[in-house]
This record gives C-alpha cells, structure tokens and sequence, in this order.
C-alpha cells in the first residue's frame, strides 16, 4: 500500500494521506507491509517459521491475527513491537531462544487466545506476565528444560484459560490456589516434570489424586523427590501424602504432649502425698482423741476406783466361767 502522491482535486486529503504515509514509512513498528523472510497472506497470517530469524521480525501489519515466528532462535519479544498488533489472536513462539519475559512483553494482546511458549529457555514466570492476556484460551509452556518456578498468581487473571500444558519443564512445585480457580479450566499438562511428593506439594498431589480427568500423561506425571517415591504417580500419592502430611506432629504438639504428661504426672504425685498426708494427720487426730478419752476414762476411773476394781473382778469372774 505504498501510496504515491497523485495529482488530485482534493489537496486536502492529499495531505492527510501524505502524513499518514509518512508516519507509517518513519515509525519502524508501524507498517502494512511484510517482513523479510515472512508470508503474510490476506487472512492476516503471518508465518516466519523456521527462518533463522535471531531477532522479532519488524514491519509487522499492524492487524496481524495469527503470528507463526517458531523455529527460529530468537531471543527476545520485544514490548514495544509486540503490543502494537492489538488485534493478534495467536502467537506461536515456540521453539526459540526466549530466556525472559517481562510483565510488558504482552501488555495490549487483549484478544490473544493462543500462546506457545514451548522448546525455549524460559527460567521463571513472574506474577504479572500474563496479567493482560484477558481472552487467553490455550497455554502451551513444555520442554523448558531450565523452567524451575511460575509464580502462585501467574495464571490469577485468565479467566477464560481451557488448556494449560507445562510439560517437561523443572518444576518441582506449584501453588495450585490460583489454578483450581480458573472456571474454564479443562485441561492441564504436568508431565515430564521432577515434581517433589512431599508436604510441599501436597495440594497438587491431591488434586492429580480427585481429578485425575484433567491431567495429560498423567500416568508420566511422577515424583522426582523424596527418593523412596521417585517414579509414583502425583494421583497415586495423593492421598498417602494428606494422610502423612496431617498425621506428623511438629514440635510444639510434641512439646504439648510433654507438659501435658509431666502436668498430669506431677498432680498425681501431689494428689497422692496430700492424701498420704491428710490420712497421717486424720490418724494422728483418731489417736490423740483416743489417748485424750483414755486420760480421762482414767481420771474418771482414778475418782471411782473401787467401782472399776469391783467390774475388774466381776469381769476376771465372768471370764473364768466362761473358760471352764
Ligand atoms: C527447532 O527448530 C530447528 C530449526 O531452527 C529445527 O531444526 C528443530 O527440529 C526444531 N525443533 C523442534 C523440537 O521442533
Ligand atoms: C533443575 O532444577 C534443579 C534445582 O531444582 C537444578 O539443580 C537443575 O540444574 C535444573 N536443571 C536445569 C536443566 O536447569
Ligand atoms: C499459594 O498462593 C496463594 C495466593 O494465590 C497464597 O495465599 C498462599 O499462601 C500460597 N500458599 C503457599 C503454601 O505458599
């Protein structure tokens, strides 16, 4: 569409074509053109696959829909380029050198549905990355083979998210909070990871164990740590980690149990020595009382002597005969 001025009637849309030429040919991002090494057809694909393309293709049309740049050895999205094709619905990156994507790479792709990400470098997913990505329907994100950690909330805002594949990546845990939030949420891709079957992980173990439907290869998705469960099943050891991971008390249940114990230890042995005690005081008491009736059956008997010498007597009396 390279529009050469014309001799025309009307010099003042002559001039406002003239400007609007010249804004596209001087801005590098703006361009209905096609860029090098590309096909570009008139149902806004672009293809640029496997070019050796080692940087993001310029001279983009800036309503690109489908845009094809896999197989390349590109490094970098660069933001600014690619938050100008606002109407882009798929983007296929896959097998690149991408090591990095900030929280702008996808700032405006409010309509983009489909994004693969897979066969790059990718080390870690922030939180923001694909915040934007409203309408995102389908992520693939396998065979990053340094990929170690996405962030808890890196998936919280895609909503309409169906199919989410990271596959063969190095990841050991996912916070699933955000995850088993996603209402559209069908279909999810964990194999070939060295996931770790520990109370860490326990929550996704759980949720491979109750909706094993959702899960691609989940028989490949294993334990890669501990070493005792390296090569189960997440789904299988779901519930042995629920049970394992409530059943074990921490240090402060053990500590509770000690005081408890030694509390009721110790009450024991303080109930016993009271009772001992009282029962000593209750019989010394018995005794004195006793002893202090003797005293005084014997005053009393000192008065009456004769009386008592005489039922003494009568007593030795009664005995006698009996024993005869
Ligand atoms: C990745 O792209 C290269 C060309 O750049 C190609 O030779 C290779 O087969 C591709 N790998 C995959 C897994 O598609
Ligand atoms: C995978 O992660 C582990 C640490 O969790 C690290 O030691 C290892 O080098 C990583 N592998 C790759 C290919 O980056
Ligand atoms: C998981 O992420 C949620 C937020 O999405 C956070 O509230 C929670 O504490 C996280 N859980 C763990 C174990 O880090």
């Amino acid at each position: 569409m390279r529009l050469a001025p014309q001799p025309s009637a009307q010099p003042l849309r002559l001039t406002v074509l003239l400007l609007l030429t010249a804004g596209v040919i001087t801005s590098p991002v703006l361009s209905s053109g096609c860029p090098d090494r590309c096909v570009c057809d008139d149902q806004l694909v672009v293809q640029c696959a496997g070019q050796h393309l080692t940087t993001f293709p310029v001279n983009l049309p800036l309503a690109t829909r489908q845009l094809i740049i896999s197989n390349n050895r590109i490094v970098e999205l660069p933001p600014l380029a690619l938050n100008y094709l606002s109407d882009l619905v798929y983007l296929d990156c896959s097998n690149n050198s991408l090591t990095e994507i900030s929280e702008s790479t996808f700032g405006n792709l409010r309509k983009l549905a489909y994004l693969d990400l897979s066969f790059n470098t990718l080390i870690r997913i922030e939180d923001r990355t694909f915040g934007p990505l409203a309408s995102l329907v389908m992520l693939r994100m396998t065979d990053n083979p340094g990929l170690s950690e996405i962030h808890q909330d890196a998936f919280a805002e895609n909503a309409n998210l169906q199919v989410l594949d990271v596959s063969r990546n190095n990841l050991t845990v996912v916070n699933i909070t955000s995850l088993i939030a996603l209402p559209a949420l069908r279909s999810v891709g964990l194999s070939g990871n060295p996931w770790s079957c520990e109370c860490d992980n326990e929550d996704l173990c759980l949720w491979v164990h109750l909706e094993g439907f959702k899960f691609q290869d989940e028989g490949q998705t294993v334990c890669g740590s501990p070493a005792d469960m390296q090569g189960r099943r997440l789904g299988e050891v779901g519930i042995q980690l629920r049970t394992l991971c409530h059943q074990t008390l921490g240090s402060w249940d053990y500590l509770f149990f000690v005081v408890i114990g030694f509390v009721i230890f110790a009450a024991g042995t303080v109930s016993a020595w009271l009772m001992g005690v009282i029962m000593v005081l209750y019989e010394r008491y018995i005794k004195k009382k006793d002893e202090q009736l003797d005293d005084d059956e014997e005053e009393s008997s000192e008065m009456g002597r004769t009386s008592r010498s005489r039922s003494d007597h009568g007593n030795g009396n009664l005995k006698t005969s009996h024993t005869v």
